[in-house]
């Protein structure tokens, strides 16, 4: 069983459809950070593949080889964002279990969600479980001390009508992974972009993804600006961003 924020699947049951047309209407957005998280699971034709939680399923657009995917949610608002042409399979995830059978997953990912479970052992152990020999689990989520950390529990926290208390990776991350069985091969923070036509976009964009319904846009901007940083270039606008990327191989 895996211990989580229990208002959180809630909350993404209200503010699922918000991020979803966030990532709609800017579906290239964050294509540095799914690009990124792809090479490092190193995904090969046929395999198959675990995205948790999937969100609604943006990680597929990225893919360039044609594997058997799997998209697992606690928010079935997630669930049914899902494209209606995907391919991939959609599977609820309840009390922390896993629906796939031990040993049958290549590649097992999760981007920017591991930050709503308090302990993130048992998560471990149910991923473990589910890898074949070799499996690769790639997590990317915010560390602890980073200027994302700072940009959403406490600017976003403050504005936002249910806040943002995300418990991010930290030292304590690499232990408990290594603990459930796990050989880490890699471990980093990498800086890249979210890339917006407009600084009136990107205001919008965070404004649904996080949620932030208590600050003006120029509050916005200036909170983007001030903590994550920003630049233009060739008509594009580049806000900072930053997650810790671990590669984690079952023996
Ligand atoms: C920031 S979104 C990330 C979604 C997708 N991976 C992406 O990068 O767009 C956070 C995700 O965490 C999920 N979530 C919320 N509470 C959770 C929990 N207790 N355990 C696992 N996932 C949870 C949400 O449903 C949502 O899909």
């Amino acid at each position: 069983m895996t211990h989580a924020l229990p208002e959180y699947a809630e909350l993404f049951n209200k503010r699922g459809r918000d991020y979803h047309e966030a990532m709609l209407r800017f579906p290239l957005a964050r294509a540095e950070e799914f690009l990124i998280l792809l090479r490092h699971a190193d995904i090969r034709a046929r395999q198959t593949v675990c995205d948790y939680p999937s969100g609604g399923g943006y990680l597929e657009g990225f893919l360039t080889v044609p594997v058997d995917l799997h998209l697992l949610e606690t928010s079935k608002v997630f669930l049914s964002c899902v494209a209606e042409h995907s391919q991939a399979k959609r599977l609820f995830v309840e009390n922390g279990h896993i629906p796939m059978s031990d040993s049958s997953v290549d590649r097992f990912v999760s981007l920017a969600g591991l930050h709503h479970i308090i302990d993130k052992g048992p998560l471990f152990r149910e991923v473990y479980r589910c890898l074949k020999p070799q499996g690769i689990f790639v997590i990317a989520d915010v560390r602890v001390g980073s200027s994302v950390d700072i940009f959403l529990n406490q600017f976003v926290h403050q504005h936002s009508e249910e806040g943002h208390e995300g418990l991010f990776l930290n030292e304590q991350t690499r232990d408990e992974l290594q603990s459930s069985g796990y050989r880490i091969s890699y471990i980093q923070p990498i800086e890249y972009h979210w890339v917006f036509p407009s600084i009136a976009d990107m205001t919008l964009y965070c404004r649904l993804m996080f949620g932030i319904s208590k600050a003006t846009d120029a509050q916005i901007e200036h909170a983007v600006e001030s903590i994550l940083g920003t630049h233009q270039k060739d008509g594009s606008y580049y806000l900072n961003w930053e997650l810790l990327f671990i590669v984690a191989n079952k023996a």
